[in-house]
């Protein structure tokens, strides 16, 4: 199945609007031999439109995380070919791909993964600063003002809570103003208010700045932010909701057994 994700209806704010964020074009990818066998990703081809917020979803197994984790060139499929802007990364050296995952890319994963020694500003702009790139001081006090973490950013990591800690995550990820943010279940430890104030933050940041955000989830509410919600079951991809309600994406959840 082709699905162009983020057909929607509101024009893009992104100058680059008519060239796709990231694709996937055939992409397949097996794990194991014989009987362990298994197919996570069978032929997948599907386009992501910059400036869109886009939710992956889909029983446990259904291939999400490896599918993002492919887009983000974290992992390399068996065949198929992924892009990332005009930039195929079939082919690119290990140098070249980690350059682009740190120029071009932002992750928010659930574990946050933050420096310990580390204060929270130091955490938000080492990206920035191992990339020899200038920290935008408005952007950044905008992006800490509207994630809640103005008063916190001496502290370090083991001095915030598990919300707080994701929020710098969140803040490391869009300081960068990366093509493609990639989550993996980035509210997924936060409680419900927190991860409303982030994917609130998410969402205007693709109407604001014209991010472009690939969110893989499990919670319809948080896949309710974004423009357009992918379904996936078995390695594949099986269905597309546009601007739907945490009632319709759990219904077609539900429909998938998950
Ligand atoms: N490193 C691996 N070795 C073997 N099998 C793997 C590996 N990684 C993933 N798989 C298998 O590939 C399939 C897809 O896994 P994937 O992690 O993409 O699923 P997912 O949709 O992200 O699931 P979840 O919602 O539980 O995170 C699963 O059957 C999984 O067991
Ligand atoms: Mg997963």
């Amino acid at each position: 199945m082709r699905i162009s994700a983020n057909t929607a209806d509101h024009p893009s704010t992104s100058s680059a609007a008519s060239q796709p964020a990231a694709s996937a074009d055939s992409l397949s990818k097996t794990y194991g031999r014989g009987d362990t066998r298994v197919h996570a990703l069978k032929e997948v081809s599907v386009t992501f439109e910059c400036a869109r917020f886009t939710a992956i979803m889909g029983p446990s197994g259904s291939g999400k995380s490896t599918l993002m984790h492919c887009l983000a060139g974290l992992d390399t499929a068996d065949s198929g070919r992924v892009r990332i802007g005009d930039t195929e990364l079939t082919g690119l050296s290990d140098n070249e791909l980690t350059r682009l995952r740190r120029d071009r890319i932002g992750f928010v994963f659930q574990a946050y993964n933050l420096i310990p020694t580390l204060t929270a500003e130091q955490n938000i702009t080492l990206p920035m600063a191992l990339a020899g790139g200038t920290v935008d001081s408005q952007w950044l006090t905008e992006v800490c003002a509207t994630l809640g973490l103005a008063d916190r950013l001496t502290h370090r990591p083991h001095e915030l809570s598990g919300g707080q800690q994701q929020r710098v995550a969140v803040a490391r990820a869009l300081l960068t103003r990366p093509d493609v943010l990639f989550g993996d279940e980035p509210t997924g430890n936060l409680d419900s208010r927190s991860g409303a104030e982030v994917l609130s933050l998410l969402r205007r940041s693709t109407r604001e700045m014209g991010q472009s955000i690939i969110m893989v989830t499990h919670d319809p509410v948080a896949a309710s932010y974004a423009d357009s919600v992918l379904l996936m079951n078995d390695g594949e991809l099986v269905g597309q909701l546009d601007r739907s309600t945490p009632d319709v994406i759990s219904q077609a959840l539900a429909g998938l057994g998950a």
